[in-house]
C-alpha cells in the first residue's frame, strides 16, 4: 500500500530541494557567477547578516578582490565592479523598492526614491535646471548668500577659533555650514537655517537626524517582515526613532511654509532671500489652476516638501562628510596645506577675513575657484578614498534580458548593485588605492585621467546620477578655500575617524576634533 500523504510530502520536499537549491545553484543563469559565500546561491542570509552588522561594503569588496568584477551575494542579488558591462550597463536600469522603502518623506516619494524611469525623467527635467553648473555659477542669489554666510557667519567663527587656539568638532561645523547654504538656496537666507551661529538648534537637529540610522535596515531590507510584525504589535523600529523622524520632517515643513508664505505674499524679497528652489518647485509641481485637484495625487505641499527634504538631507550630509575627510587628510600634510594656500592666494580677491571690512568684501567668482588645479585634486582624491556614499546602489534588471560583465543574459528583477567603495579601489586605475594622494590627479597623463574619471563614482552615473553634484563641488571648494586661505588645521583627536560601513557613510565616532591656527602672522586680524 502506498502512503499517499507521505508520497506527497516526499514529492513536495524533493521539489523544494530542486526549486530552492538545485535550480538556483546549478541551473539558473546566475549559477555561473562566483558566489561571495557558499550559501549565496540559495540563501540571502549571509548578505542580510552583513547588512545588519554594517559589514556589507567590505564583504562585497573582499569578494571582488577574490572572484573578479561580478559576484553573487544572494540568490537574486549580484554586485558588479567594472565600467564596461558594469556601471555603464546598469546606468539605465530602474531602482528597486529598496529606495521608496527607506527614502520616502512625509509618506510621499521624490526624485531620489522613485522607481519608474518615466515618472523619474519628468521630475529630473524639472529639477536639473536649477542645479546645473551654469545656473549656479551665474546665480546672483547664491553669490549674495555665499558672501553673507562666509563673511558674517563662517569666517568670524574660524577667526575666533584661531585666535583662542581652542579645538573644535569640525565635523559638526561642516554640517552646520552645508545646511545653512543648501537651505538658503532652497528657502532664501532668512527662511533657511542658521546652524553656524545657533549651536543649540544645530545639535538638536543632528541628534534627531542621526539617531534613526541603525533602524533603517528593517524597513529597507525586510519590509514584509517589518510590516507583518508591526501589525501584531511588535515594533522593530522604536517609537522614539519615528518621533525623531517627525521632528526632522517638521523642521523641513516649517521652512517650506515660510517660503510659501513669502511667495504668496507677492512681495519681491531681496536677492539673498529669494527661495530659488522652493519657488521653482512651487510653480512646476503645484496643480495647474485650470485642472481640478485630484484626490488620488498627494497634497502638492507635501509633494514639494518630500522633494525638498531630500535635497536638505542629501545636500548637507554628504558634503559635510567629504569636507571632514578633506580636513582630516590635509591636517596630516602641513606642506600640502602651504601649497594649497599659495594657490588660493592667487584668487582675486583672496578670501581673507577682516572684521572691519565685512560688508564690502566680496568673494572671488565661482569659476575662478572651480579651476584651481590643486584644490580640485584634493577634493577628487577625498571623494575617491572617502566617498560619502560608498555602499551598493541597487538597481533591478529589466524585462529584456541583460548581460553584465560576461554573464549569461540575466532574467528580470535581479537586484544588481555597484559600489563606489570598490570602484575607487581598483589598483590598476588608482595605484596604492588606500593612499590619500592628490598628486595622482595632477600628474596623470590624459588617457590615465580619462580612465580615472570613468571609474570615479562618488556621484553615481547615468540617469540616476546625483543632481546636486555641481552644487556640492562648488560649495566644498569655496569652503576649503575659505579655511586654507587664512588658517592651518591640525589634528587634536581623530579617534573614530574610520568610515562606517554603510550606504551613506561618515566617521564612526561622528566627530573630528581639530585646531585652527593663523596660517601666517600677517593673517591675524
Ligand atoms: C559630496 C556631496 C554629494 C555626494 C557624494 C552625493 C552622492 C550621490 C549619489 C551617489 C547619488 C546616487 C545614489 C543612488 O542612486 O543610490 C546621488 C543622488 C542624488 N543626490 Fe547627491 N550627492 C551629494 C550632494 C548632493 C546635493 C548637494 C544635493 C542637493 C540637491 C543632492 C541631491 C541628490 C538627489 C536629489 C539625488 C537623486 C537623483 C536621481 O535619482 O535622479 N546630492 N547623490
Ligand atoms: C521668510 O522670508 C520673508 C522674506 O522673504 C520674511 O518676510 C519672513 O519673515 C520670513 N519668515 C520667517 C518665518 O522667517
Ligand atoms: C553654496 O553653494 C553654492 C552652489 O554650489 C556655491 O556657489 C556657494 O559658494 C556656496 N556657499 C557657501 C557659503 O558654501
Amino acid at each position: 500500500m502506498y502512503n499517499i500523504p507521505l508520497l506527497a510530502l516526499v514529492c513536495g520536499f524533493l521539489f523544494s530541494i530542486y526549486r530552492f537549491i538545485v535550480y538556483p545553484t546549478f541551473l539558473s543563469p546566475l549559477a555561473r557567477i562566483p558566489n561571495s559565500h557558499f550559501t549565496a546561491s540559495f540563501s540571502p542570509l549571509w548578505i542580510l547578516w552583513k547588512r545588519y552588522r554594517g559589514a556589507e561594503n567590505k564583504a562585497i569588496h573582499d569578494a571582488h578582490v577574490k572572484y573578479g568584477p561580478i559576484v553573487r551575494v544572494g540568490p537574486n542579488d549580484i554586485d558588479v565592479n567594472c565600467v564596461e558591462g558594469g556601471i555603464k550597463t546598469i546606468a539605465s536600469f530602474e531602482k528597486p523598492n529598496w529606495y521608496p522603502n527607506a527614502f520616502m518623506n512625509f509618506g510621499v516619494t521624490n526624485m531620489f526614491s522613485m522607481t519608474g524611469s518615466k515618472q523619474h525623467s519628468i521630475r529630473k527635467r524639472i529639477i536639473s535646471n536649477i542645479y546645473s553648473k551654469s545656473y549656479l555659477q551665474s546665480s546672483d542669489e547664491l553669490h549674495r548668500i555665499a558672501n553673507i554666510i562666509i563673511y558674517t557667519r563662517y569666517l568670524p567663527v574660524l577667526d575666533s577659533l584661531a585666535k583662542a587656539r581652542t579645538s573644535v568638532d569640525v565635523h559638526e561645523l561642516n554640517f552646520a555650514v552645508t545646511m545653512d547654504n543648501i537651505t538658503a538656496y532652497i528657502f532664501g537666507l532668512c527662511n533657511g537655517s542658521n546652524f553656524i551661529q545657533d549651536i543649540k538648534a544645530r545639535k538638536h537637529f543632528l541628534q534627531d537626524y542621526h539617531c534613526r540610522r541603525p533602524y533603517q535596515f528593517y524597513g529597507q531590507e525586510l519590509p514584509g517582515l517589518t510590516k507583518m510584525l508591526s501589525r501584531i504589535g511588535i515594533r522593530l523600529v522604536p517609537k522614539w526613532s519615528d518621533e525623531a523622524t517627525q521632528r526632522v520632517e517638521n523642521f523641513c515643513l516649517q521652512m517650506c511654509n515660510a517660503a510659501r508664505a513669502s511667495i504668496e505674499s507677492n512681495t519681491t524679497p531681496s536677492s539673498e532671500n529669494t527661495p530659488t528652489v522652493y519657488k521653482h518647485l512651487y510653480h512646476s509641481l503645484s496643480p495647474k489652476s485650470d485642472q481640478p485637484p485630484s484626490s488620488a495625487s498627494p497634497d502638492s505641499n507635501l509633494l514639494i516638501a518630500s522633494e525638498i527634504f531630500d535635497h536638505i538631507a542629501a545636500g548637507h550630509e554628504t558634503s559635510g562628510v567629504a569636507l571632514t575627510y578633506a580636513i582630516y587628510s590635509l591636517s596630516q600634510h602641513p606642506t600640502l596645506q602651504a601649497s594649497l594656500r599659495a594657490e588660493l592666494l592667487t584668487l582675486s580677491p583672496p578670501i581673507i577675513y577682516s572684521p572691519s571690512s565685512q560688508t564690502q568684501t566680496s568673494l572671488p567668482s565661482p569659476r575662478s575657484i572651480d579651476t584651481l588645479p590643486l584644490l580640485h585634486a584634493i577634493l577628487m582624491e577625498t571623494l575617491r578614498l572617502y566617498a560619502p556614499i560608498p555602499g551598493p546602489q541597487p538597481r533591478i534588471t529589466p524585462h529584456t534580458p541583460a548581460s553584465l560583465a560576461n554573464s549569461l543574459p540575466l532574467p528580470p528583477n535581479i537586484r544588481v548593485s555597484a559600489q563606489a567603495y570598490s570602484l575607487h579601489r581598483n589598483p590598476t586605475v588608482f595605484p596604492s588605492p588606500e593612499n590619500w594622494d592628490p598628486s595622482r590627479w595632477t600628474s596623470a597623463s590624459k588617457p590615465e585621467l580619462e580612465e580615472m574619471n570613468r571609474w570615479f563614482w562618488a556621484f553615481g552615473s547615468g540617469g540616476r546620477m546625483c543632481v546636486g553634484s555641481k552644487f556640492a563641488m562648488q560649495e566644498m571648494k569655496l569652503l576649503l578655500a575659505t579655511i586654507y586661505s587664512g588658517y592651518r588645521t591640525s589634528l587634536v583627536d581623530a579617534s573614530g575617524i574610520a568610515m562606517k560601513d554603510t550606504y551613506t557613510s561618515g566617521p564612526e565616532g561622528g566627530r573630528l576634533i581639530v585646531r585652527f591656527e593663523y596660517a601666517s602672522e600677517s593673517a591675524k586680524s
